[in-house]
């Protein structure tokens, strides 16, 4: 079951305009809030986690990464093809996402309870912040030159 808080999360989740990229933001969340949800459950438990946790949450983030790659790779080619003009500076915005989530990833792997409260403050904003910002400023783009 998914909380309040996590419902609420995927609400705040703008439309692109283009469906196939808000299903895959909504999948990409879908990985951050089961991520959260491990790290999550030893703050509200007070607790540390187990090795198989911190391997699942490993796991979670291959998985985020990889589908990550994937879909702005199709982004960018979506917004090559249509002439987007900031398309350069969202290919910066891309990389840098993915140095995050792999600098992430290493923390992850450290299986440090330490890192769980930095970890977990990243992992809930960059997706909201790319795709409510930077995304929304392409969708706001297009639908203008539409009218
Ligand atoms: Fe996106
Ligand atoms: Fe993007």
């Amino acid at each position: 079951m998914r909380s309040e808080f996590h419902s609420k999360l995927l609400d705040k989740l703008v439309d692109v305009g283009e469906p196939a990229f808000n299903m895959a933001h909504e999948k990409l969340l879908d990985m951050v809030i089961n991520a959260d949800l491990i790290l999550g459950s030893s703050v509200t438990e007070s607790r540390s986690l187990s090795t198989e946790e911190w391997n699942t949450l490993s796991a979670i983030f291959d998985e985020l990464i990889a589908y990550a790659k994937i879909h702005f790779a199709e982004e960018m080619d979506h917004l090559r093809a249509h002439r987007y003009p900031d398309v350069e500076q969202h290919q910066v915005d891309h990389d840098a996402l993915v140095d995050e989530l792999n600098h992430f990833q290493r923390k992850v792997m450290e299986n440090d309870d330490a890192n769980i409260k930095e970890i977990r403050k990243w992992l809930l904003g960059w997706l909201l912040n790319h795709v409510n910002n930077k995304d929304f400023a392409y969708a706001q783009f297009f639908a203008a030159q539409k009218k």
